[in-house]
């Protein structure tokens, strides 16, 4: 798989066999390379210790740099270099009259990230002697939520920044609901810039209520409220003389001692195939993480989906076979039998296989600057794997704010919505909310590689598994063989008037007089039965596009030669349709007319009554045309008449006009 999006390369140092251990089952659905190497390298160093991942997240001002910097700061483990660089830059840049800046420390870095390609999220690590840290420090604009649960996704703890003049905003709503989402159960609530409010008790006491009733709401399990100046330092490692009233522990006190709940090392053994080492005809290992559970020689395991049964024989790593391995460590086990298994499959412990499904309920949480559209195809990647994927229905989605549902048709940068999610396979998985790495997942446009949602897997629609494949004797190539030709689908795109159907009827009548069996399928027809629940939307005309794509598929499949032609304006939906055939199956033709000239034509009035603002949606005017990029058939309407250009298509099926 290659991913260009610049802003997010999907390709962690794991898929390439350079296993990160990592302490939990925690693994971010989201991976990031370099941070994954950093990760990596880090805990070789501080192996015994616990580690806290957490995340903080706040409104833009809130202090979150400054309560960063100085928890590096002050636990001492800036290097002396940089404390020298930090008092230069704070006399320099600082906003603080000459005093340390802590913000320096981090919006410097985040500085050098806006210039880097991959690190969205930063990840600092720190330690003390009781607990090594890995804090993701995600920016805090509205339009970085997409870092924010990036962040999220592998973090235990939530640092929820609170500026006490300003008490709970938008954002904390918003950050608090995805915090949730991913999984977190315990958030720190710094009630942060309390200097500001002379230390009122009372204002910090009516900050919490406020917060917990939030996060009851939300079912955060677990709050803790802290009053603190990361500025000046109170209740930031030591216990402030300003807030006599608050006798809890210290922001650092509390990292360092709040719960860790992890339940990977109880769990079931999971091993998601990252790549099958096949380095001679002898050996064949399958190489992974350890998600959740213990595995040793001889412990019976299948492989999923395939439900193929045996028994791990050896675990082999770089330095040596080895008699157990947990979660977290980075394997290669070879199996007794020689049974097969490939990247995304999962190794699971025989008594507790997962569940297989390819329909889910999910939340996803959208990140694309085009919105989603139930029934377009995406890219799913879960685990390991990559597979098509597409929403066929949002339930609802959710007002981050008020938590309420609303309903919708698409979702927007930044929205939240359950959904109905179709695979093109199905999947061995587990909810979300058991295992981040097997339940966790990203969707990925097909035409440009960007991520564009994280989502949650939350239960299995069990209605797919009760439909089953009927197996029927007589197939496509019989039914195509008694007509003497090979089925195909022809589908004709362009502009409104472009003439797609003046040709199309004509490729008809020449192909019937070959005595070839023939149907076509015309967007303005199928609009008048099939279709005339649906309208001009962009939702709609996905909609429109895959019922026509699947009606087309089943008359090839009755041997037909079908014709289609439907505007069908969109890339990602004629590559959907595309997706359906066999190979060669599938011709694409585009009927190339400039907008100029089909408006000049205007045979139906209608590009008037756009023009005149009596028609929205209308493509070329409001909506757009995405020219397609490698047709089989590119006709330029201005070079011959339709006659011509119908022979051509003819002869491109390999027919020679009568
Ligand atoms: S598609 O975009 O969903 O593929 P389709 O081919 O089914 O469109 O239907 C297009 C036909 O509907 C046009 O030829 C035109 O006659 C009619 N039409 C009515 N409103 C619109 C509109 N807003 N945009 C495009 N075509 C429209």
């Amino acid at each position: 798989m290659t991913i260009r999006d610049s802003r997010d390369v999907i390709r962690d140092s794991k898929e390439q066999g350079a296993a990160a251990p990592s302490s939990s089952n925690h693994q971010s659905p989201i991976p990031n390379p370099e941070a994954a190497t950093a990760v990596a390298a880090y805990l070789q160093q501080h192996e015994t210790k616990g580690l806290l991942r957490f995340i903080t997240c706040g409104s833009v001002d809130d202090g979150k740099s400054t309560l960063i910097g100085r928890l590096l700061h002050d636990t001492k483990l800036l290097l002396d270099d940089q404390v020298s660089a930090l008092e230069a830059d704070s006399r320099r840049f600082g906003t603080q009259n000459g005093e340390i800046d802590f913000a320096l420390l981090v919006d410097g870095l985040a500085a050098e990230r806006e210039q880097g390609i991959t690190i969205d999220v930063a990840y600092r690590f720190f330690g003390t002697e009781r607990r090594k840290f890995i804090v993701a420090d995600c920016p805090g604009h509205e339009q970085y939520t997409r870092n924010m649960a990036t962040g999220a996704s592998t973090a235990d703890v939530a640092v929820v920044l609170v500026d006490a003049r300003k008490g709970l905003l938008t954002q904390t709503r918003r950050h608090s609901y995805i915090v949730k989402l991913l999984g977190i159960n315990r958030v720190v609530l710094a009630v942060n810039k309390m200097d500001l409010v002379d230390f009122d008790q009372t204002a910090f006491d009516a900050i919490c209520g406020q917060y917990r009733a939030l996060a009851a709401h939300l079912g955060i399990a677990h709050v803790d409220c802290l009053p603190l100046s990361a500025l000046l330092g109170d209740n930031m490692i030591a216990r402030s003389g300003r807030t006599p009233w608050y006798t809890g522990p210290t922001l650092l006190e509390l990292l360092e001692t709040v719960p860790i709940d992890r339940h990977d090392t109880e769990a079931a053994f999971r091993l998601p195939v990252q790549w099958v080492c096949r380095p001679n005809q002898d050996f064949r290992g399958f190489a992974g993480t350890v998600v959740s559970g213990a595995v040793a020689p001889g412990d019976a395991i299948l492989v999923q989906p395939s439900g193929r049964r045996s028994q791990i024989s050896r675990i082999v790593t770089a330095d040596g076979d080895l008699p157990s391995a947990g979660p977290g460590q980075a394997v290669t086990l070879t199996l007794a039998d020689e049974i097969d298994a490939s990247r995304g499959d999962v190794i699971a412990a025989a008594a507790s296989p997962l569940e297989v499904a390819d329909q889910f309920a999910a939340h996803v949480l959208w990140m694309g600057d085009e919105r989603l559209l139930p029934g377009r195809p995406y890219l799913l990647k879960i685990g390991t794997r990559t597979i098509g994927a597409s929403v066929t229905e949002i339930k609802h989605k959710v007002d981050v704010n008020t938590q309420e549902q609303l309903a919708a048709k698409h979702l927007e940068l930044n929205e939240v919505g359950l959904c109905n999610l179709h695979l093109d396979q199905p999947i061995p998985f587990e909810a979300y909310a058991d295992s981040r790495a097997l339940g966790g997942f990203i969707l990925i446009d097909r035409q440009s590689f960007a991520t564009v949602a994280a989502g949650t897997l939350e239960f299995a629609l069990r209605r797919a598994g009760n439909i089953h494949w009927q197996h029927l004797d007589v197939d496509k190539g019989e039914r195509a063989a008694i007509k003497h030709q090979p089925p195909r689908c022809l589908w004709f795109t362009g502009l409104s008037g472009a003439g797609k159907s003046t040709i199309a009827n004509l490729v008809e009548k020449k192909l019937l007089a070959l005595g070839k069996h023939t149907y076509l399928l015309d967007g303005d027809n199928v609009r008048h039965g099939l279709n005339k629940d649906l309208g001009f939307t962009d939702e709609d005309r996905v909609e429109n596009i895959r019922r026509v794509a699947e009606v087309a598929r089943l008359m090839t499949d009755a041997g037909l030669i079908v014709l289609v032609s439907f505007i069908s304006p969109f890339r990602a939906e004629r590559a959907m349709a595309r997706a359906l055939f066999d190979p060669g199956e599938f011709l694409e033709v585009y009927v190339d007319t400039s907008l100029a000239e089909a408006e000049r034509r205007d045979v139906k009035g209608l590009y008037a009554k756009a023009r005149r603002g009596e028609l929205a949606n209308f493509t070329g005017i409001d909506s757009p045309y995405e020219v397609p990029e490698s047709p089989e058939l590119h006709l330029h309407t201005g070079d011959a008449d339709a006659a011509t250009l119908a022979d051509h298509v003819l002869a491109t099926l390999g027919y020679q006009a009568l």
